[in-house]
């Protein structure tokens, strides 16, 4: 990963590459929001903005010759946008626009950012950002074209904040965060083809064997099926890479025994056909992204340790591969989830919650407090919320700490109600309850259908279909792709209860 520092030194005088400042729009034009910049350097290029096409919007990158004042060889301007009300710059503003400015820095050995942070929140943001947006995925790219340059190798913060022991953590903090969203999209970016159920619970293995304090167990597909895990058998049976259950737990020492206990549930889909009710083509191309749930779990877990949080969380990945083959699973079968409930089929593409039944089940039968579920579960999520903000459902307490996690860590999430009204939806002629629905509230629906399985423990279920993979151009700190949606929510949530 791209090697960050945090440094006093003045702008001017730091050698680099790339020299990071942002633009912002004001009522008479662009202006440069660079204090340390020489007065005359800042007039010239304000003054030649509106030839270069420069406006100082959000998102928007532009690179121009730094010239000799400066001892940087280019001057990197990303745009903030607008300031608020109150003369600031938002966190997320910030940690996006430092982000889009190393994003479009693959390739290049050295930046420095000096971006306007006035406070340890806004530093943080900042050094977030610059690390969010140096990613790429060119595993699979053989040549050296374009595609596949490096990241940024090495980024400078410039800070006049540098010193204090804060920024110092903020710096760890984000390396760890930035690490785990990383490998949350390696994973989501992975080959269908590579990246199967048994492959992914090696991977998770492999991960917690790099921090301390993980340990790891996973049931096969016939440990799965002896022990009565109906969901996960039944939704894998079509497929000839059978299911897995992965069961991480996190048992810190300086979280005291009978203190509060924490389940993650992630949908681990590795590729998701549809099954025998198959999708369209067009419907299965951004389907080997349908473990994004179970791979921001991960993340999140590996983030957890490598903090050190004081707080016991358990990780359950609930992993298949839902096919068509011969031994699929049909319509209107009957299947019976772990803890007994049975579940009527009626839609075979319908397959994560009832995946995910098994792995609420089970988290029940641990002795959990609180339960969170993330999952690439409903197409209606993106039908409701559009493609970037994901949806959080649930009791209603947890759920409003969820949503509160995320607008700190700048996640995008919204909540959404499960009215009883809707239960209807998800009677079954046969079973305990139906898979499947009317198409109105799909994504509720689902939400209810999960609700089923956790009883009276308290729960949130995040409904990340849209926001986990990013099927447009790159934007602030997200590239194309994986997203890693809901690791920094999960982890800001955890951090929450730990401080509590
Ligand atoms: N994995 C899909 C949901 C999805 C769709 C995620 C598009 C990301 C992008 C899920 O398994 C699914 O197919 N859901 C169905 C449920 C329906 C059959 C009740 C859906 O939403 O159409
Ligand atoms: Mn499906
Ligand atoms: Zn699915």
């Amino acid at each position: 990963m791209t090697d960050l520092s945090l440094s006093s030194k003045n702008p001017i005088a730091v050698r680099t590459d790339a020299l990071v400042v942002a633009t912002a729009k004001t009522s008479d034009g662009v202006a440069i929001v660079a204090d340390h910049l020489p007065a005359e350097l800042v007039t010239e290029i304000e003054a030649i903005a509106p030839q270069l096409g420069i406006t100082g919007a959000r998102d928007e990158v532009r690179k121009v010759p730094a010239g000799p004042r400066l001892k940087a060889d280019v001057l990197v301007l990303t745009g903030l946008g607008e300031r608020a009300e109150d003369g600031t710059f938002a966190p997320e503003i910030l940690r996006r626009a430092a982000g889009a400015a190393t994003r479009e820095l693959s390739g290049v050995a050295s930046a420095a950012v000096s971006l306007p942070a006035t406070d340890d929140t806004e530093l943080a943001a900042v050094v977030e950002g610059s690390l969010l947006g140096a990613y790429r995925f060119d595993r699979y790219r053989s040549g050296d074209d374009d595609g596949a340059k490096a990241p940024v190798g090495s980024v400078e913060v410039l800070t006049t904040l540098a010193r204090g022991t804060k920024a110092k953590l903020a710096v760890e903090r984000a390396g760890i965060l930035a690490g785990a969203v990383h490998a949350t999209r390696d994973l989501v970016n992975a080959a269908p083809n590579e990246l199967y159920p048994a492959s992914f619970a090696d991977a998770a293995k492999a991960a917690a064997k790099d921090v301390k304090g993980l340990k790891v167990t996973v049931l096969d597909d016939k440990q799965l099926s002896a022990g009565g895990y109906g969901g996960l058998t039944a939704v894998g049976q079509g497929s000839s890479r059978g299911p897995r259950l992965v069961k991480i737990v996190y048992a810190p020492a300086k979280s005291a025994k009978g203190a509060e206990k924490i389940a993650l549930v992630g949908k681990g889909i590795t590729f998701d056909t549809g099954g025998i009710s198959l999708k369209p083509s067009a419907s299965m191309e951004t389907m080997k992204s349908d473990m994004a749930g179970a791979a921001a779990v991960l993340g999140t877990m590996v983030a957890v340790a490598r903090l050190g949080l004081p707080v016991a969380v358990t990780a359950y990945l609930c992993l298949a591969e839902n096919m068509p083959g011969g031994k699929a699973q049909r319509p209107s079968d009957v299947v019976t989830i772990y803890g007994g409930k049975t579940v009527e089929v009626l839609n075979t593409d319908a397959e994560g919650r009832v995946v995910m039944a098994d792995g609420l089940a089970s988290a029940v039968e641990d002795g959990h407090d609180t339960i969170i579920d993330i999952a690439t579960l409903t197409a209606a999520q993106m039908v409701a919320l559009g493609p970037y903000t994901a949806g959080v459902m649930g009791t209603e307490s947890v759920r409003d700490e969820v949503k509160a996690a995320a607008d700190t860590a700048g996640e995008l999430f919204w909540p959404m109600p499960l009215p009883d009204e809707l239960q209807a939806n998800i009677k079954s002629k046969v079973a305990d309850v139906a898979n499947s629905g009317p198409r109105w509230g799909g994504m509720l629906n689902a939400g209810l259908f999960l609700r089923t399985f956790v009883g009276d423990t308290p729960w949130a279920h995040l409904d990340i279909a849209g926001p986990s993979y990013n099927e447009k151009g790159a934007h602030g700190y997200t590239s194309p792709g994986g997203t890693g949606v809901g690791v920094r929510t999960l982890v800001a949530f955890l951090e929450n209860r730990a401080a509590k």
